[in-house]
């Protein structure tokens, strides 16, 4: 079955408690979380101080999207929380299987993220050492934007890939999914699907993360 992963970007940042335990207590897998700097993207959000009140609130694992330049920092800052994934670009790394090992040694499992246009293939010699990819399905920085259908054949390609040098690693698609396109996602061997817009709109939360569950 496809997991969800709602993004809390656009959860009531002043009700933040009641609509983490409100999707959390609708099944969802993942909680997702979208850190920016204002640098890497250009939007700010939040640090570890609103983080680990939503880790102590949230009963599903922490899912750590970071869009910002400076990768280390930021891995140790969130690594107390003990997420389950933290995810880096891999546009704005240098060394990204140094960083890859060290997520792995403070016991989180490693993700990088590819922009949009970035091909799988630039990650073909870190795919056996990671637990997740997430391919972006926007320009990081916001919610709300329109799905790149571009992503369906990249997936595709990334899925070939794994199936021979990692079949266990997962790949999570992020932006604009809704039940409009959750089906495509699945049919190109897609694992997780990131939802903000989609799950936090919805009359009902729960039928929308059900709705994505598929
Ligand atoms: C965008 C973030 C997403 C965003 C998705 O940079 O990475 O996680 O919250 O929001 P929707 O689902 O509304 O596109
Ligand atoms: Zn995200």
């Amino acid at each position: 079955m496809m997991k969800v992963a709602p993004s809390i970007l656009s959860a009531d940042f002043g009700n933040l408690q009641k609509d983490v335990e409100e999707i959390c207590n609708a099944n969802c897998d993942l909680v997702h979380v979208d850190v920016m700097d204002g640098h890497f993207v250009p939007n700010l959000t939040i640090g570890p101080v609103v983080v680990s009140a939503v880790a102590k609130c949230a009963t599903k694992p922490l899912d750590i999207h970071l869009m910002v330049e400076n990768n280390t920092f930021f891995v140790e800052l969130f690594a107390p929380l003990q997420p389950e994934y933290i995810s880096f670009h891999i546009e704005e790394e240098k060394h990204p299987h140094r960083l890859i090992q060290k997520i792995r040694s403070l016991g989180i499992k490693p993700a990088v993220v590819l922009n949009p246009h970035t091909p799988p293939e630039a990650i073909e010699f870190l795919l056996q050492d990671l637990d997740m990819v997430l391919l972006m399905s926007v320009n990081p920085g916001f919610g709300g934007q329109s799905f790149i259908e571009s992503v369906l054949p990249k997936a595709a390609r990334l899925d070939a890939m794994r199936r021979k040098l990692n079949p266990t690693c997962l790949i999570e698609v992020d932006g604009g999914v809704s039940d409009v396109n959750v089906q495509a996602l699945k049919d190109v061997g897609v694992d997780v699907v990131v939802a903000g817009s989609y799950v936090f709109k919805h009359e009902n939360r729960q039928t929308a993360i059900q709705n994505l569950q598929i």
